[in-house]
């Protein structure tokens, strides 16, 4: 295990071993288990603790062909620290034909529905592919990201794609792992120092101006309930089902 005290203020180094020690369980439970990595702050948190920490845990990306360049830009950074080439998974070319030619390169913007067909061919769609056969898959998000995500879980049974599915991150803090990026010299995606503190693809992510939230450059035009891609439409459920026990039990 990495000690890292000598770097790491105290109460991070406690998240940081902390976060070893998830996922040598992980990858002891789960031996197909992987990181789904964006390429985003919290996903190079992880993918250095998995490959600097010697687990032998696969990642993959999702490239939905809407990606900044910068962020293509960070697969090349990955295989040059640590010599290791990320998974990359595509849409499939001809749903994304018969998606564009029936409703245009940017219908996205039109209506919710669209958008999230869009999501579904270009990100729910490879991530089937990605997650299938495995037992478990590893994720950046953390609870203070969005409302979706406030009961957001470290571990939980994934009701969507059906199988075993670790938010390690859960707890932290933006300051944890930007904390931690720079006390570790890890490298990250240009766009963060740009104003973008949450990375999607390009025409669907806007900069965001001082004092919003986190995710409001996130599908910008849409109301703020309506933001999640399906990657994680299990959070949804739960958050429904956190909010109806609340409720309940005043
Ligand atoms: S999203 O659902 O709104 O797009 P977000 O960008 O917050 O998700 O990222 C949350 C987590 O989802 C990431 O830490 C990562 O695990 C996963 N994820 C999001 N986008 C991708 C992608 N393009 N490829 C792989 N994993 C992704
Ligand atoms: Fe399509 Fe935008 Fe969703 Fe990317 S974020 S898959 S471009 S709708």
């Amino acid at each position: 295990m990495t000690t890292v005290d000598s770097v790491l203020e105290p109460a991070v180094d406690v998240l940081w071993q902390r976060l070893q020690g998830q996922l040598a369980d992980i990858a002891q439970r789960y031996p197909d288990a992987a990181l789904a990595s964006s390429l985003a702050a919290e996903d190079m948190v992880l993918t250095h603790a998995i490959y600097e920490g010697g687990f032998p845990l696969e990642i993959f990306t999702l490239d939905t062909g809407r990606l900044h360049t910068e962020t293509l830009g960070m697969q090349d950074a990955v295989r040059e620290r640590y010599g290791r080439s990320l998974t990359v998974y595509r849409p499939d070319a001809a749903a994304v034909d018969a998606h564009v030619n029936a409703h245009g390169a940017y219908a996205f913007y039109e209506s919710v529905e669209l958008r999230k067909a869009c999501c579904q061919i270009r990100k729910v769609d490879p991530l089937k592919r990605a997650l299938a056969g495995r037992g478990a898959w590893i994720t950046g998000q953390r609870r203070a990201q969005a409302a979706t995500r406030g009961e957001l879980p470290e571990a939980e049974h994934d009701p969507v794609f059906g199988l075993y599915k670790y938010n390690p991150l859960a707890a932290w803090s933006e300051e944890d792992v930007w904390h931690v990026i720079r006390a570790l010299g890890i490298h990250y995606n240009p766009l963060h120092d740009q104003g973008y503190p949450s990375i999607g693809c390009e025409p669907c992510t806007r900069a965001v101006r001082p004092g919003e939230d986190v995710r409001a450059g996130r599908w910008w035009w849409e109301s703020s309930d309506s933001k999640e891609c399906g990657l994680h439409a299990g959070n949804r459920v739960i958050s429904v089902v956190a909010a109806t026990e609340k409720s309940t039990s005043v």
